[in-house]
């Protein structure tokens, strides 16, 4: 769950300054809006509720008043004179149906305004994010299928629905997604337009200056998360790496227009959305998945924590502890890293390697970052509780090839994610010496 208390708002979150109107409808998953609405606020965009009747069944307006300090609307026919049924849609820069019933989407699919809901979203222009919700067989009946297909074909983003528990002990496919996942939609739905659509589409109109197409066209590829090297069935060596830092360099590159592909170690988190995603388990696993990708890259990230040891031969049975302690000999993984940077030639593609340091932390940074052959190394310190692994913050270093360094003080991963790729951003400009940056982490112009 989110963590919902005060929290700062990212300065590069593309949600900042936004308006995003929220559609609540009859589900009883109808609670976990209120949670989105917090995560909208906290993201820094205003959130407006429109309720349903079957929404304003499982839910009541005053939530969303008190969490918006807004009126809540729900009736086509309040306030006639005050505001058209059509001006929370006109204004808004993104809605989002969440969760959406089938009768919504098939009102919607069909153009029916029926109610203020409905009414506003056949009036709305900005891109529509709709997060289905029902039971399984709903979901699977063809008229439901059919009316997806067709909202998606207008350009529509549906997330989800999930794989889970649904309501009355029944569980299958229908389950609405997590707030945050539809957080993480209605981003991508902002910057884009519509995630759906291809990259040359136009930006929307109102899109604003928090739109940063700088990576459009570019294919990143991305590691996340740590590596699990098996000892036997049962045990492996691993590290706590959460992913949590590549999974927020992927949504922000995705944001930034990037072609996105995301190789992770075993993690609990969400793909965003829009990422393609293969999943790995072992170092020799992410190194095999790197190579095979690499060819298509124009940038490489290397966030992932990946094991420098493995065991040479991992038992096929589980080891007994009345057997005695065990001698495990260990061999040294391949450092996918060190390389890809021995063996590209010229400086295609971009290498973007992390380093987690206890000690000495920027100078066995710079070491390291000559050692990998990479163009940017992101050192952190993670002898804190505050940065590096399973915590949502971080704080770090970049240092290039050219002897730059630019200091991201603690932030949000997401926030230190759109540092890393201004980095990366003003290296290609700059061409192969790359950009130079002074002690203070001011750029200056290429060598
Ligand atoms: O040597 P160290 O593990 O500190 O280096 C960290 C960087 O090298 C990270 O970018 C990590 O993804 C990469 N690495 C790698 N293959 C390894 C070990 C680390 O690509 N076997």
């Amino acid at each position: 769950m989110a963590d919902l208390g005060a929290a700062p708002v990212p300065a590069d979150d593309p949600l900042a300054g936004r308006r995003v109107l929220v559609g609540v409808t009859g589900g009883i998953a109808a609670y976990k809006a209120a949670i989105l609405v917090r995560l909208l606020q906290h993201a820094g965009a205003q959130a407006d509720v429109i309720l349903t009747r079957g929404g304003a069944r499982f839910v009541g307006a005053a939530t969303f008043e008190g969490l918006t300090g807004r009126a809540v609307r729900q009736e086509v026919w309040e306030d006639i004179a005050g505001e058209s049924h059509v001006a929370l849609g006109r204004r808004a820069d993104t809605v989002v149906v969440y969760p959406a019933t089938a009768h919504t989407l098939a009102k919607l699919a069909g153009g029916l305004a029926d109610d203020l809901l409905s009414t506003t979203l056949l009036a709305a222009t900005c891109p529509l994010v709709l997060a289905p919700a029902m039971h399984t067989e709903m979901w699977e009946h063809p008229a439901t299928q059919h009316n997806v297909a067709l909202l998606r074909e207008r350009g529509a983003s549906i997330v989800g629905p999930d794989d889970g528990p649904l309501m009355a002990g029944d569980a299958g496919p229908g389950r609405l997604v997590e707030p945050e996942v539809a957080l993480d939609a209605v981003r991508a739905a902002l910057v884009s337009g519509s995630p759906r659509l291809p990259d040359d589409v136009p930006a929307p109109v109102g899109a604003g200056p928090a739109r940063r197409r700088d990576l459009l066209g570019t294919r990143v590829l991305i590691t996340a998360g740590g590596t699990r090297e098996p000892i036997d069935p049962v045990r492996y060596l691993g590290n706590r790496s959460s992913g949590r830092m590549g999974f927020a360099l992927a949504a922000a590159a995705r944001d930034r227009g990037a072609e996105v592909t995301l190789i992770a170690g075993p993690s609990e988190l969400t793909t965003p959305d829009g990422v393609l995603r293969y999943d790995v388990t072992t170092a020799l696993e992410m190194h095999t998945a790197v190579l095979e990708h690499l060819a298509a890259a124009d940038v490489v990230i290397k966030a992932a924590a990946v094991a420098d040891f493995r065991p040479v031969a991992p038992a096929s049975s589980k080891l007994k502890k009345d057997q005695g302690v065990p001698t495990i000999e260990l061999t040294p993984n391949p450092d996918i890293l060190a390389e890809l940077g021995a063996a590209r030639s010229g400086s295609d593609p971009l290498l973007v390697g992390f380093a987690a340091e206890t000690d000495e932390v920027e100078a066995g940074g710079r070491a390291k970052l000559q050692r990998k052959g990479a163009d940017l190394l992101v050192v952190n310190d993670v002898s804190g509780d505050d940065a590096g692994f399973e915590v949502d913050t971080n704080r770090v270093v970049i240092l290039d090839r050219a002897g730059g360094r630019v200091e991201v003080p603690l932030a949000d991963k997401r926030t230190v994610a759109e540092r890393v790729l201004d980095r990366v951003v003003a290296w290609r400009a700059a061409g192969p010496t790359g950009p130079v940056a002074d002690a203070a982490g001011t750029l200056t112009e290429p060598r």
